[in-house]
């Protein structure tokens, strides 16, 4: 049984409320931090512990705070970024609405390092219920002395709020999430200036995950050099892993950084195994925007090493027979799902949410869309697939923001290992409509 940093104490019936949250040790990281630490030493224990962004670049957040520009007389801004929309990620819901004081107490600690005296929140506008969860659980932090004027006689004051999105996923994106906050259109910024240099009303902000944030408080709690003992070279930790799709227990996890992909997939902890006792075909695992791996390589990297939940790892063999961990949305195909329908799906979503500023964004979305569905609906050419294939090429790399990397990858990867099924739903369009995509009895499909 891996540890738990997170996610130990959310069976607890009463977690949610102050009172259940601080007998379970709770406002201890903060209490420790007024009491004997400076902002340089907080910010020192979080460089300490290796963490990395959780929302998907996987950053190194000590490294990310100390960028944080600090002009005098200019305030300074920590944004919580719970917008969520990824398909396949829901880990930070599951997280605020078990244990909201968990990440409040971890937004005072950032807060104190990082020299802000606001934060906010920014919270997917679909997440309604578990906004009112917070602000219950802000309104009785004001009332115990953590949050507002001189907290408990430290000299130090916060005030926290919670602001909605109106449910765009590109509002997740750090600098349009910025944008939305200030009452604007979602629309990314183009960076330099970077948030830490001028970000909120131009101000020096930081942006970080809701885990991020959260994992702070077992970080201060044990120490940096305790925490980075967790995990696995530099992915240490532990992770909150959302799994669904074809598996036997869909749900969010809790994982030590660096245990198998075959121990995560198979084993009673987690997963339990694909549904129904059919073969694995493929996952997706890091939320939609990453590259799909083939059953082939979901457990073993092409070197035949064994795969493991880590930054490193889940990339091993960069786009060519690799992957990213990302956020953390573990998606699993069986052997009856369609490679081609589901990079439809997700290509559809993409199209959906583009911002629309980027014309290779904006425009390039639409015609994956559009070649995709032909595709799947039996009316697909074979120079669809090279067409697809160089519309997805000059997304990449060319957009503000990387929604366009993001919407490009999937159809990338799905091309690269998958081909042959793109090319039997042109072939045979009627036998795929009707459920065979022409891979269903190879028999290296992993059991
Ligand atoms: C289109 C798009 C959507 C994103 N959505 C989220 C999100 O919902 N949550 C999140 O934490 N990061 C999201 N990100 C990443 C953020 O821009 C940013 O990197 C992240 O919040 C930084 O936090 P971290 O360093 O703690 O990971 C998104 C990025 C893009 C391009």
């Amino acid at each position: 049984m891996g540890q738990k940093l997170l996610l130990d104490t959310v069976h607890i019936e009463n977690i949610q409320t102050y009172e259940g949250y601080a007998k379970q040790g709770g406002y201890q990281a903060i209490a420790k931090v007024l009491k004997s630490m400076s902002p340089e030493e907080v910010l020192e224990e979080v460089k300490k512990s290796g963490l990395r962004g959780r929302g998907g670049a996987g950053f190194p957040t000590g490294m990310k705070w100390s960028f944080i520009a600090k002009p005098e007389g200019v305030p300074r801004y920590l944004l919580c970024n719970a917008d969520e929309s990824e398909p396949g990620t829901f880990k930070d819901r599951y997280l605020m609405e078990k244990n909201p004081h968990l990440l409040i107490e971890g937004m005072i600690v950032s807060s104190f390092a990082l020299g802000c005296h606001t934060s906010y929140i920014y919270i997917r506008g679909e997440f309604m219920w578990i906004l009112h969860i917070l602000e219950k659980a802000i309104a009785e932090a004001y009332a115990k002395g953590w949050l507002g004027k001189n907290i408990k006689g430290s000299g130090y004051d916060l005030d926290l709020y919670v602001s909605p999105g109106a449910g765009a996923y590109i509002c997740g994106e750090e600098t349009a999430l910025i944008e939305s906050l200030e009452g604007k259109r979602g629309n990314p910024r183009i960076k330099p200036p970077f948030p830490a240099i001028k970000g909120l009303w131009q101000s020096p902000t930081v942006v970080n995950n809701v885990e991020t944030l959260a994992s702070v408080v077992p970080i201060i709690n044990r120490g940096g050099e305790e925490y980075a003992k967790i995990g696995i070279g530099r992915s240490t930790g532990t992770k909150l892993i959302s799994a669904c799709g074809n598996v036997n227990k869909p749900g969010v996890y809790e994982i030590e950084l660096g245990i198998s992909v075959e121990e995560f997939l198979y084993s009673d902890e987690y997963c339990g195994g694909i549904k129904g006792g059919k073969r694995l075909k493929a996952c997706v695992p890091g939320g939609s925007s990453v590259p799909i791996l083939p059953h082939y390589l979901v457990t073993k990297t092409a070197a035949g090493e064994q795969r493991l939940m880590s930054y490193e790892s889940l990339s091993d063999g960069g786009f060519a027979t690799g992957s990213m961990l990302g956020s953390g949305g573990f998606i699993v195909f069986d052997e009856d799902q369609c490679v081609v329908r589901n990079t439809w799906n997700f290509t559809r979503f993409y199209h959906h949410e583009s911002c629309g500023q980027c014309s290779p964004c904006r425009e390039g979305t639409g015609w994956m869309e559009k070649v995709l569905h032909r595709i799947e609906n039996g009316h697909g050419h074979m120079h669809d697939l090279d067409l697809l294939w160089d519309v997805q090429r000059k997304i990449e790399g060319n957009t503000i923001c990387p929604l366009g990397d993001a919407a490009a990858w999937p159809v990338a990867a799905a091309l690269r290992h998958f081909r042959e099924e793109f090319e039997w739903h042109i072939k045979e369009p009627i036998k795929c409509l009707k459920g065979n995509y022409g891979l269903v009895n190879e028999p290296a499909l992993a059991v």
